[in-house]
C-alpha cells in the first residue's frame, strides 16, 4: 500500500479523536507481592475466559491529539482521501529528556500492513535528532497486541504503575505498563582522538559546508548559520583567538565561533564573550565533540582573562558543562527577560562577580538577509528544504 506520513498541524488537529479499540482475549498479569527482602512482580500472558472489547467510551478521558495537558506535543498520521486512518504523536519531555509516545494508533482495516512500524520510526528519528535519551509509552496490561507491537519494534519493559486509572487496576486486568526504547549509544571520542586548532582561510568552505549541513532544517526549513559565520569572520567582534575547528582523520567535523559581547549596568560596561554557532558534522553528532571544543576554548579564555560567557542555547544541553540560567548572575536579556535558554558561565572561580545588567551580543547576528542566505547556498551543493517532521510550528 503506497502511504505518506504528514505532520498533523496542532492548529487543524488539535481535539480530534483517536478511536482506539481492540478485542482481545488475553492480557499480561501483573502480580506484585511482598517478599521478606522487598518485592516480587511477575507480568505474564494469560488467556481471558472470553474476548474482552476495549472502546473509548469505557475511558473518561478519550484519547485526543494535543490534549492540553501535552505541552511539547507534535502529530503525525496517514490519511487517505482527507480520512485519518492512522496517526501518532509525541510529547518533548523535557525535564527528563525523553520522547513520549502520547497517541499511537491504526485504524483496524489498515493493521498488519507496515504503517504503525513506519510512525515508529519517524518517532526514532525524531528521538535521535533531538538526542533523548529514550523514547516512552503508556500502554494497558490487557492490550497485548499493541505490547506485542511494542515488543517486536524493539521496546522493553520499564515500569508499572497498578492504581494509574482506578484503585482496582490489578484486579481488572487494566494495569498502565510503561514501555521504552533507547537509541544506540555511540562512543564518545577523547580530546587524543581529535585535533583542535584555529582556522585557516584553506579551511573556511569545508567549515561553512558542515555548518550547513549540521543546521539544516534543524530550526527551521534551511538556515542560515553558515553565512553566519562567512559574516563573522569579516566582523569587528569576532575572536578568531579563541575560535576554534576539530577535526578527525584530516577532515573538518565541528567548529565553536567566539565574538565579543557586553553586559551593560548604566554607565559600566562588562566585555563578556559569547560563542556561536557552535556546531558538529550530523556523521559526528553525539560523540561528544561539542563538548570538547567547548571545554578547550574555556581554557584558553580563562587564560586569556575573560570573565564569562554567555549565550543563549539549548537548556538540556549547556548545564552538564556547568551553564546556569543568568538569574543566577543578575544579568538579563537587554529588554530585561530571563528564561531558560540564556544561561551564562563564570571562567575561573568568581570570575563575574559583581557583574550584573542587561546583556547586549554583537550587532553581527542582528540582520541575516534572506536573499544573501539564498545567494549564498549557491556554493554549497544543493540541500533540501524540509517543512517535517520538526518543532517549527
Ligand atoms: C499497535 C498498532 C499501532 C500496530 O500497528 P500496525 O500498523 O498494525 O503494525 P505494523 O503492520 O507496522 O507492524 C510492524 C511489525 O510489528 C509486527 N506486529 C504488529 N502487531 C503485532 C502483534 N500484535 N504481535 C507481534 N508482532 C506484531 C508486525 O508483524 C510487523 O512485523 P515485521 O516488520 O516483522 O513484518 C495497531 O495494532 C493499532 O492501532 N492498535 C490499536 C491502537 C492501540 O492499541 N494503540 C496503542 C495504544 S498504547
Amino acid at each position: 500500500m503506497e502511504y505518506k506520513i504528514v505532520h498533523l498541524p496542532k492548529e487543524k488537529w488539535k481535539g480530534t479523536v483517536i478511536p482506539i479499540e481492540y478485542t482481545t482475549d488475553m492480557y499480561y498479569d501483573v502480580i506484585v507481592n511482598k517478599t521478606d527482602n522487598g518485592f516480587s512482580a511477575v507480568i505474564e500472558k494469560k488467556y481471558f475466559t472470553e474476548p474482552v472489547k476495549h472502546t473509548q467510551e469505557e475511558n473518561n478521558f478519550p484519547d485526543k491529539l494535543y490534549d492540553d495537558h501535552w505541552k511539547n506535543a507534535y502529530a503525525w498520521g496517514v490519511l487517505v482521501d482527507g480520512m485519518l486512518i492512522a496517526a501518532i504523536e509525541t510529547d518533548r519531555e523535557l525535564w527528563s529528556n525523553r520522547l513520549r509516545i502520547t497517541e499511537l494508533w491504526v485504524e483496524e482495516s489498515y493493521r498488519r500492513r507496515g504503517i504503525g512500524h513506519a510512525l515508529i520510526e519517524i518517532v526514532r528519528e525524531q528521538a535521535r535528532r533531538e538526542r533523548r535519551r529514550a523514547v516512552i509509552l503508556e500502554t494497558q496490561s490487557c492490550n497485548v497486541n499493541a505490547i506485542d507491537f511494542y515488543l517486536h519494534e524493539g521496546f522493553t519493559l520499564v515500569g508499572f504503575d497498578t492504581c494509574c486509572y482506578r484503585n482496582d487496576d490489578l484486579q481488572r486486568k487494566k494495569v498502565r505498563l510503561e514501555f521504552g526504547w533507547f537509541p544506540e549509544k555511540k562512543k564518545k571520542l577523547t580530546a587524543e582522538e581529535i585535533e583542535i586548532r584555529m582556522e585557516t582561510e584553506s579551511d573556511w568552505y569545508e567549515v561553512e559546508r558542515m555548518t550547513q549541513r549540521a543546521f539544516w532544517n534543524k530550526f527551521r526549513p534551511g538556515c542560515d548559520e553558515h553565512y553566519l559565520v562567512h559574516k563573522l569572520r569579516q566582523h569587528e567582534d569576532y575572536l578568531p583567538e579563541l575560535s576554534r575547528v576539530a577535526v578527525k582523520d584530516g577532515r573538518i567535523i565541528g567548529c565553536i565561533m567566539y565574538t565579543k559581547s557586553r553586559v551593560v549596568d548604566g554607565d559600566v560596561t562588562h566585555e563578556m564573550i559569547t560563542f556561536g554557532p557552535l556546531c558538529v558534522d550530523p556523521d559526528w553528532q553525539g560523540r561528544g565533540v561539542g563538548e570538547l571544543l567547548i571545554r578547550h576554548t574555556m581554557k584558553i579564555a580563562a587564560e586569556k582573562r575573560y570573565k564569562g560567557i554567555i549565550i543563549f542555547g539549548e537548556p538540556d544541553y549547556y548545564p552538564r558543562i556547568g551553564f546556569k540560567t543568568n538569574d543566577h548572575f543578575s544579568i538579563t536579556t537587554a529588554d530585561g527577560k530571563n528564561f531558560d535558554a540564556f544561561m551564562g558561565i563564570e571562567l575561573f572561580e568568581g570570575s563575574m562577580k559583581g557583574i550584573k545588567g542587561k546583556f547586549h551580543e554583537s550587532e553581527v547576528f542582528k540582520y541575516i538577509p534572506k536573499e544573501e542566505v539564498e545567494a549564498f547556498n549557491i556554493k554549497f551543493p544543493k540541500l533540501k528544504k524540509l517543512n517535517f517532521p520538526d518543532q517549527w510550528d
